[in-house]
């Protein structure tokens, strides 16, 4: 491998580039993303390269994933520099159109229930069952064995886990964790939209669930401890605090105390910027 990745734009054609691979046996890796993409993404890629014959990223904006008051339209598209920051990364990059991977009269959708109930289903009520329906798509395109997921979507992550067991997929899901800036915060393609003022402010949020981690690994209760991370955010200069929860690493189940694994999640707004992070305890 080395050079520019090759690009591909309808099932067909990744198929067709896809089956002398898999008659060689070599091994299928497969990174979804929505493109935009920063060094958080390209770890994921390179952990996904480091185990597969062949590297494919997906990159496609997709529509089914978004509310309609959310940032569908504004979501940053920079398609050049993602297939050059690809280069000697990826041999493939996958980028359909919304027809390609929505066909005209399209009426399925996949339901998901289980770990994608409350915190961000709370906000963003058709966020999984798009992001289940549309991963379930690519998967069954690229046919992988194994996909890539970050951790910095925990609750994604959970989900997808999830889909797969249930659906029998026969492929291997795998998790990176969260690339960071120097300060803490956590690299996202939405950073884009922030300020300068309001880049500042968002370094806060990892900051704050810092604080609750050490304080809930003192045997501090949960209850109080969100409560406080909350009200942290809004001193912090965050607009709006969607949530900040203390759940069962596993099941993101309700808990007390630290009695079992846990992860601290947060989601919070600044202005029209929605920001999400999350740690293990
Ligand atoms: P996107 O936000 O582009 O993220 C693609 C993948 O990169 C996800 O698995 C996400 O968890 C991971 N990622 C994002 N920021 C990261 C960081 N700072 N460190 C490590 N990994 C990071 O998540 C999606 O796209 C979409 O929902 C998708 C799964 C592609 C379905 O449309």
């Amino acid at each position: 491998m080395g050079g520019q990745p090759d690009i591909v734009s309808t099932v067909a054609e990744l198929r067709a580039r896809l089956a002398t691979a898999r008659k060689e046996g070599q091994r299928i890796g497969l990174v979804p993303t929505m493109g935009a993409l920063h060094d958080g993404h390209l770890s994921l890629v390179r952990e996904s390269r480091a185990r597969s014959g062949l590297s494919v990223v997906s990159i496609f904006v997709n529509p089914t994933q978004f509310g309609p008051n959310e940032d569908f339209a504004r979501y940053p598209r920079t398609f050049e520099s993602d297939c050059a920051k690809l280069g000697g990364l990826a041999d493939v990059v996958f980028a359909p159109s919304v027809g390609e991977m929505y066909p005209d009269g399209f009426a399925t959708r996949i339901e998901v229930g289980g770990p994608a109930l409350g915190l961000e289903s709370d906000f963003r009520p058709h966020f999984f069952s798009g992001v289940a329906t549309v991963v379930a798509k690519l998967l069954i395109a690229v046919m992988p064995d194994e996909a890539t997921f970050g951790e910095k979507d925990y609750q994604q992550l959970l989900v997808i886990r999830r889909l797969v067991t249930d659906l029998g997929l026969p492929l291997e899901i795998l998790a990176g964790e969260t690339m960071r800036e120097p300060d803490g915060l956590a690299m996202s393609s939405r950073n884009a939209y922030l300020s300068l003022d309001e880049r500042k402010i968002a370094s806060q949020l990892n900051i704050v669930l810092r604080d609750i981690n050490k304080k809930v690994q003192q045997g501090e209760r949960v209850a109080a401890l969100e409560i406080e991370g909350r009200e942290a955010l809004f001193r912090a200069g965050f607009s709006g605090v969607d949530y900040v929860a203390v759940r069962d690493a596993e099941t993101l189940a309700h808990i007390e105390t630290l009695d079992r694994p846990a992860r601290i999640l947060a989601a919070a707004k600044i202005g029209t910027t929605r920001l999400i992070d999350n740690l293990a305890v």
